[in-house]
């Protein structure tokens, strides 16, 4: 049993590795325990202090001077009724005053995980033990709200969530509404989150708490490449391998918040969920509002132990459908290789070059509908242009096939060019305000996916488009941000509720085209990484980790990217030099092995290679498909980080521990280098293992095969693996392999290791 609730009120939710607990006190659940699991419950009642406060920290109970909301450590907390904190939720009555106070009322454990109407969320299996704790807590006026905790035994996370219900006469105005809001003891923690923009997504961000707020955001209406939708607090001196860490990560795509606030008291309240800037929402009596999903995870494990967590549960509870478990294939895509200039037959001589490589997946991105030879005009008219491609998809895919290739396809159904039928047609399904300018990012305006009109020709439309050719990928992507965010539909008391509506709209949409097309596997994109984010990821088991392709950069990008979200999540691939965003020009070798970090591809055209470059990328894609299943399904521990100098290293652990398969990287030449050394992580100590590096680079075919078989056909196209030696997994943890094997600058290494019996 995960959760226990004791006579006297007092919650304790168990894990393999962490405790969180609470009790009520004179009807207020107040937050006692997080962190490493407890052994039982006795003794966590005594967590909670309560002195006796100046005045300024008033006193509900008459008499009773050491009971303040201001100093109690709270799991819901209101504003009004003596805490000055950030509170979890504010509404406003018809008659203007905003005083709710919520207090206990029942509670009911549950066998499973509940869903969340309209949004995604974790799910739990048949046989996974999970349990969910429902909390009920009412308002004098029969305003209700069920605050949600699911545990996993197996898993060192709470889930999160609340659903407010409107059980009055009167309508309510929601002001805000938090997913969860925890209250830290103490404020002995660093705040750490990722942080970046286009083309530098998820750089890693790390600061001291202050006094007052620190906060994440977005006000863009979309999750952002800015400000990534998760934030932990770290303990001073926690880092990779060690020390308490705190994740949040908000099951959302649109406008957030994340925030910690220190008090006069040195305590830390963390409040996650919907952003209350510009956020509305009526509730009339008997609705019912259910937020968005925040994922607690703790790891006494610094931050590779929280990354880990976080991997194992978005990548099997979080993604869903048949590609959730199944190996990703290597595509090419044509985007850099020739952006809006193409046709069938270019199309069709990269992917023969494709297939020619072992490449199994060919996709067409933007460029192939309306009238769009540039960005200017023709989203939301998505019928194919047969000036570009007169046999339509159909031919093409058709082509693409006879190769042995899949096909797959670029949309971007969220956005609409002013130049274009359907806007021309429906000037009013864009976000805007009457009267006003309606602005435009990258040519294009912002459909109003709140709107069922919308939804439903984008749903035709779209599902027209998959079934006219055998699809089996789709890239969705989305280029700019919301402007003049009203809709035409809403009525003035609800254009505040128009940003969420959108996000529940685009959800409800993309539920309805998963289940139409179980076999389309989704990428989600947003300019590379706008929208990576976990909402997404229940739809679209895959995204577009930056349009920044340059391998240094993608060594931050991939790394940070990799604190919360596992490699099966992110898209990589190797595209031409110079470099289209930086104009760097990187080692094939090493542009190669970054790309295979994550789910593998090209983006280039594959035509242009000469025979000695074509002979290298057979070796990567054939190498990539020999050990896809450990990147894509593996636990990953990183070893060097790129925040930190010349050089980065990540390995990945088959989960028996009996295969592993480590990168590492060097971006600058060092004249007369130091000796060092790489240590791994994640082996079995007890066990010896076989250790081979393996290299992709020209002249390489003379190496060993030895029991590494790879699926090239001949000696060249494999590729070449050297013995490096059978040593103990203790030894390679403690002491490590030799840091070395590098070639001038922009150089990977990449070593396999199997268990040696
Ligand atoms: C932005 C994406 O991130 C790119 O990969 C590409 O698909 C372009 N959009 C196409 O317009």
């Amino acid at each position: 049993m995960a959760i226990h609730v004791d006579a006297s009120g007092l919650f304790h939710l168990q894990t393999a590795g962490s405790s969180y607990a609470f009790k009520l006190v004179h009807g207020y659940p107040a937050h006692l325990y997080w962190g490493p699991r407890l052994r039982h419950t006795s003794g966590l009642g005594d967590l909670l202090q309560l002195k006796d406060r100046p005045s300024f920290s008033p006193n509900p109970l008459p008499g009773n001077h050491r009971f303040s909301l201001d100093t109690l450590p709270q799991e819901y907390p209101q504003y009004g009724t003596s805490d000055f904190r950030q509170p979890a939720f504010q509404v406003e009555w018809p008659d203007g005053t905003r005083i709710a106070e919520f207090k206990y009322a029942g509670h009911r454990v549950e066998p499973g995980k509940p869903k969340l109407a309209g949004l995604p969320a974790v799910y739990a299996e048949p046989g996974d033990g999970a349990e969910t704790l429902v909390l009920e807590l009412t308002d004098e006026s029969g305003l209700r709200v069920e605050l949600l905790y699911t545990v996993f035994p197996n898993t060192d996370a709470v889930m999160r969530s609340a659903r407010l219900v409107n059980g009055t006469s009167l309508p309510v105005r929601l002001l805000r509404v938090m997913s969860a809001s925890v209250d830290f003891h103490d404020d002995g923690f660093e705040w750490f989150c990722l942080e970046g923009a286009w083309g530098r997504e998820r750089h890693l961000s790390r600061r001291p708490l202050g006094p007052g707020g620190t906060r994440i955001e977005s006000r863009r209406g979309a999750s952002g490449h800015q400000l990534n939708p998760f934030a932990a607090l770290l303990r001073p001196g926690a880092d990779e391998d060690k020390g308490d860490v705190y994740g949040f990560s908000l099951v959302y795509s649109g406008n957030f918040l994340i925030e910690a606030e220190v008090d006069q008291f040195r305590t830390a309240r963390v409040t996650a969920g919907i952003n209350p800037f510009e956020f509305r929402w009526l509730l009339e009596p008997g609705e019912s509002f259910q937020t968005p999903e925040a994922v607690m995870v703790y790891s006494g494990e610094g931050l590779g132990g929280l990354s880990r967590t976080y991997h194992r549960l978005y990548r099997t509870r979080l993604v869903r459908g048949k590609y959730r478990d199944l190996e990703r294939p290597v595509l090419v895509n044509n985007w850099e290789a020739t952006y809006f200039n193409f046709n069938a037959d270019k199309l069709e001589a990269i992917a023969k070059a494709g297939a020619d490589l072992g490449i199994e997946l060919f996709v067409l991105d933007d460029g192939w509908f309306g009238r769009r030879d540039t960005d200017n005009c023709s989203l939301g008219d998505w019928k194919v242009d047969l000036r570009k491609l007169p046999g339509g998809l159909a031919d093409l895919a058709d082509r693409v096939n006879r190769l042995g290739m899949k096909f797959g396809l670029w949309v971007e159904p969220e956005m609409v060019s002013p130049d274009s039928e359907l806007y021309r047609a429906h000037p009013d399904w864009c976000l805007h305000v009457p009267g006003r300018r309606r602005t435009e990012g990258r040519n294009q305006l912002v459909l109003d996916m709140s709107r069922q009109d919308v939804r439903d020709y984008l749903f035709k439309v779209l599902s027209d488009v998959f079934s006219s050719a055998p699809v089996t990928y789709v890239k969705w992507d989305m280029n700019r941000h919301m402007t003049e965010v009203a809709s035409a539909k809403l009525p003035p008391e609800r254009q505040g509720e128009t940003a969420h509506r959108y996000m529940l709209g685009l959800y409800e949409l993309l539920e309805r085209l998963v289940t139409a097309f179980p076999d389309i596997l989704f990428e989600c994109c947003s300019g590379g990484g706008g929208r990576f984010d976990p909402g997404m990821l229940y739809y679209m088991p895959q995204t577009w980790t930056s349009d920044d392709t340059d391998a240094v950069e993608r060594l931050k990008i991939q790394y940070g990217t990799s604190i919360v979200y596992p490699a099966s999540a992110m898209g990589a691939h190797v595209s031409a030099v110079p470099n289209h965003q930086v104009g760097r020009i990187t080692s094939l070798e090493m542009r190669g092995l970054v790309a295979m970090g994550g789910n593998f591809g090209y983006e280039l055209d594959l035509t242009k290679f000469t025979e000695e470059e074509r002979a290298e990328v057979r070796r990567q894609v054939a190498l990539y498909k020999d050990m896809r299943g450990l990147v894509q399904q593996g636990d990953m521990y990183r070893l060097k980080s790129p925040f930190e100098g010349n050089e980065t290293a990540w390995m990945f652990v088959s989960p028996d521990r009996r295969e592993a398969t480590v990168f590492h990287f060097r971006v600058l030449g060092v004249p007369n280098e130091p000796l060092s050394r790489l240590a791994l992580r994640g082996l079995d100590p007890e066990r010896d293992y076989r250790v081979v590096r393996v290299t992709t680079a020209k002249g390489a075919a003379d190496g060993e095969t030895g029991d590494f078989e790879f699926s090239g056909e001949s000696g060249d196209d494999r590729p070449a693996v050297k013995p490096v030696g059978v040593y103990a997994g203790d030894l390679l943890m403690r002491a490590g392999l030799p840091a070395d094997g590098f070639r001038g600058d922009f150089s990977g290494v990449l070593y396999r290791l199997r268990a040696a019996e």
